[in-house]
């Protein structure tokens, strides 16, 4: 082959890659449903045991997941809220939100409220929640600034809000996170895991 040829092939594969890196990291599509499987294992740093640490649900609060997919954590924390809790599930796929009902009925679990909705457009009157939490979701909407400012709104004063990112196409560093908190009147309280695998504690004002 020519040597012209050679760098030629050589241009368009560098585009090519570039673009599909581009495409990958740029990509905020909703989690698929068919790939829900991989949904059941909890990712390192990631636990439900450190989402207790943060979140600390008690017996009869009101507590909102943003983005549950399988229900990994919801049923988790449900059953920590007790009879009188309740937990409200938000997602943008009501395949997510119908799976999630049938494990919880499965499980006897009754206070688990599913509503279909975008992360930032809550239907949810201020200061509803004791608390709220969303684990691997924040990249994934479209406008993370306009979720964060939501959940700002819908936590009582003193409310806290975990967040949880993992390094993937969608990871929103712990510096964006803090950007967008302090817009929504939310500081940071704590920090589990490093900072590729974190979970962040807000505190509502
Ligand atoms: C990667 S899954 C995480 C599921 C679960 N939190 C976990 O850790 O296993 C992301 C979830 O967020 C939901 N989601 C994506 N964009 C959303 C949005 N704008 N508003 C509400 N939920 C959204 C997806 O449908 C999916 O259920």
């Amino acid at each position: 082959m020519r040597r012209g040829t050679v760098v030629r092939w050589a241009i368009a594969g560098a585009g090519a890659g570039i673009a599909a890196t581009v495409w990958w990291w740029s990509d905020r599509a909703p989690y698929p449903y068919a790939q829900r499987r991989m949904l059941d294992m909890q990712l390192p740093f990631l636990t439900n045991h450190r989402l207790d640490a943060l979140l600390g649900p008690r017996p009869g609060e009101r507590v909102l997941e943003i983005g549950p997919g399988t229900g990994l954590q919801a049923l988790h924390v449900a059953v920590q809220l007790g009879a009188t809790g309740r937990l409200d599930i938000v997602d943008v796929q009501q395949p997510m939100l119908d799976h999630v009902m049938r494990r919880a009925a499965a499980s006897r679990i009754d206070t688990i409220v599913p509503t279909l909705a975008d992360a930032a457009r809550l239907p949810f009157p201020d200061a509803s929640f004791d608390a709220a939490y969303l684990v691997t979701v924040l990249g994934e909407v479209p406008d993370p600034a306009a979720a964060i400012g939501e959940l700002g709104r819908v936590l009582r004063p003193g409310g806290r809000l975990i967040v949880g990112e993992y390094f993937d196409p969608h990871f929103v560093p712990l510096v964006t996170l803090l950007r967008y908190a302090n817009a929504a009147g939310l500081t940071l309280g704590a920090r589990l895991g490093p900072p590729l695998a974190y979970l962040a504690q807000l505190r509502r004002h």
